[in-house]
């Protein structure tokens, strides 16, 4: 089976697979969800993702409706049945069918959808090249940090970057970077890792700790602290993390030159860790 879906307890052909039309998920965006991904077969960091996906679902009052286990085989299986060596594994929960009232309902099974494609990772041309990016105000709310499916506001940045030409938006809060539309931002500051610190403004990225892993086993420094746009600008170089950007060289934000308008060496250097690590 190529293009697989699982909903509530059943895999099928995505092509076939639907939910309610009055699933909350889709009347109020009230559900969570993780993205991962596979390389070589392999699930990518699926006890992080597996982890998050319960604290984002537990911060918002959904119980987590299988074990944590039982999860893992689930995404197995799926993962084996699609049969991609690299595939994008979708895991979303919403709070379940029920007629259309703003309060939790009271008898409802949460809504539990994955679904498996192939991967088609961006072109290497832009990682040679290196990516634009523009900033846009970031207008999210204050729990930016639980992947909910809310994402009205990744869309809109991330559709007028595509109409202005550039390949992701970074939001921007009282004049600090805070992150991209779906991904992580690095600045690198005089050999300096630089990166915006978790909390409520900012998706705790898997592939974000690996990225300051990597960074503090090459012996570079490192610091999680607030990046204001203006120094991310005259940074020397530039980069984003995440599942499927993994580590992307930036070489220009609102059209202005990040370094010599080039992938800086400690980039090239982390992406090349990243992907022996990985096995990409
Ligand atoms: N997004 N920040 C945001 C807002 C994100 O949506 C993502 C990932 C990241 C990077 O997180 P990670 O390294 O765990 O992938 C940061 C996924 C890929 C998506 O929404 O498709």
């Amino acid at each position: 089976m190529p293009n697989i879906a699982f909903v509530n307890g059943r895999f099928l052909p995505l092509a076939r697979a639907t939910v309610s039309v009055e699933d909350r998920g889709f009347q109020f965006g009230d559900g969570v969800y993780e993205l991962l991904r596979t390389y070589g077969g392999e699930i990518f960091q699926i006890e992080a993702h597996l982890e998050r996906l319960k604290n984002s679902a537990e911060s918002i009052g959904l119980d987590m409706p299988y074990a944590p286990g039982r999860w893992k085989s689930m995404l197995e299986s799926l993962n084996r049945k699609c049969g991609y060596p690299s595939a994008k594994l979708y895991i979303q929960i919403t709070r379940g069918n029920a007629p259309r009232n703003h309060p939790f309902p009271e008898r409802t099974r949460p809504t539990v959808v994955m679904t498996a494609r192939r991967l088609v990772p961006p072109p290497r041309k832009l990682y040679e090249r290196g990516a634009s990016v523009i900033t846009v105000p970031d207008l999210r709310w204050g729990r930016c940090d639980l992947k909910t499916i809310n994402l009205l506001p990744n869309v809109m940045a991330r559709q007028k970057a595509k109409t202005e030409g550039a390949n992701e938006a970074l939001f921007v809060r009282g004049g600090r970077v805070t992150e991209g539309s779906s991904s992580n931002v690095f600045g690198v500051i005089k050999g300096r890792i630089c990166t915006t610190p978790t909390g409520p403004g900012i998706l705790p990225g898997v592939t974000r700790v690996l990225v300051l892993r990597i960074a503090k086993s090459s012996g570079l420094s490192v610091s999680e602290t607030e990046l204001p746009l203006r120094r991310l600008i005259s940074a020397d170089e530039v980069f984003l993390s995440g599942t499927t950007v993994e580590v992307l060289p930036v070489v220009r934000i609102d059209g202005r030159r990040i370094g010599n308008g080039k992938p800086g060496r400690i980039t090239r250097s982390i992406a090349e860790s990243f992907r022996l690590m990985a096995g990409g």
